[in-house]
């Protein structure tokens, strides 16, 4: 089913209630740095990247979901096709290039979201967070700026945010989870943060090809200037022990890899982090999560909460229900 379906499944009283008689999922109360959710299952970024299907992904039974990567700008992305799926790994490969509407529509759109639920009464609303990044034009140096600004007009509308510089697919992005690149960054988010009446939680989204070091920086730099947590991990560039053919991988071309493949990459990185640092670093969990037993890995290497993506586009729109009835 694609997401307009479910859009207009949704639009009325009777769809809505059809929709979650199949997905309604068991709360599973759980709280992550200020915030409390229904449940710890939460959308990854880059499926709903300009905010336009909250009410129907809450619909699906998300604890949470991150819009984005958000840029200052609007851009399109990468030429199509740029979406390859391999189902012999149960994995996707993607090279979209941050394609979205700029922050000025999302922030809008997120306002009038925000508008339109006030005074809801829910128990549990949708928690948002918000992945920010930088626009293809903007040269690394000036980066720092691009996060800023996509910081401060999302701000008043997101629950947490999530600075991404782990997408293999904007050239040069990942020389920025270089320790004194990222401690510009941040330190300026926290600055901004810091001015606000309410703070919101700043984590930053690691890449599963760092290296040890690369890691221990990550550790030290998060601990230096008491980030508020980690997403671990983003997509990954090695196509190493795939079951598809290596014609058929070479014919898709550059991306970044997600699903099964990254799985143990991830559950290593956020296993390795907590063991480090005794869990005193939040982590959101992502990569490769399908079911339940693969939910549990996560947090049992030391994940506060988890989400999902390519698990989503393979065992479809009840997936949050069949991991919460089993955690
Ligand atoms: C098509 C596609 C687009 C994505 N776009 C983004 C993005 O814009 N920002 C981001 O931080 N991660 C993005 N991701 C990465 C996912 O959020 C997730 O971290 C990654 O796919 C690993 O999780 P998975 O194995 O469950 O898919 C994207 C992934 C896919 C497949």
């Amino acid at each position: 089913m694609a997401m307009h379906h479910l859009q207009l499944l949704t639009k009325n009283k009777l769809g809505k209630s059809i929709v979650r008689s199949f997905t309604d999922a068991p709360v599973k109360e759980t709280r992550f740095l200020n915030l409390t959710l229904k449940n710890p299952v939460g959308l990854g970024a880059g499926f709903d990247k300009n905010a336009l299907f909250l009410n129907e992904l809450e619909a699906l039974g998300f604890g949470f979901v991150e819009i984005g990567t958000v840029t200052p700008l609007p851009q399109e992305g990468n030429e199509q096709p740029r979406l390859f799926r391999l189902p012999a790994d149960k994995a996707l490969i993607n090279r979209m290039g941050f394609n979205n509407d700029g922050v000025d529509i999302v922030a809008r759109r997120l306002e009038e979201w925000r508008t339109k639920k006030a005074g809801s009464q829910e128990k549990y609303p949708l928690i948002i967070g918000g992945n920010i990044g930088k626009n293809k034009i903007t040269p690394n140096e000036n980066a720092w700026q691009d996060y800023a600004a996509c910081f401060t007009r999302l701000h008043p509308f997101v629950d947490y945010f999530v600075v991404n510089v782990s997408s293999p697919n904007t050239p040069g992005l990942r020389a920025l989870q270089d320790k004194d690149a990222l401690r510009k960054i941040l330190l300026n988010l926290a600055m901004i943060n810091n001015g606000k009446a309410f703070a919101k939680p700043i984590l930053l989204k690691i890449a599963p090809d760092l290296t040890r070091e690369q890691v221990d920086d990550v550790i030290s730099l998060a601990l230096e200037i008491q980030l508020d947590g980690l997403v671990a991990t983003n997509t990954t560039i090695d196509r190493s022990n795939l079951s598809t053919p290596l014609s058929e991988i070479e014919a898709i071309g550059a991306g970044g890899l997600s699903g099964r493949p990254v799985q143990q990459k991830s559950t290593a990185i956020v296993k390795y982090i907590t063991e480090q640092t005794d869990g005193a670093i939040p982590i959101i969990a992502s990569g490769g999560i399908f079911t339940a037993a693969d939910a549990k890995e996560k947090l049992e290497a030391g994940a506060s909460l988890i989400q999902i993506w390519t698990g989503f586009i393979y065992e479809g729109p009840t997936i949050v229900k069949h991991i919460c009835n089993h955690l």
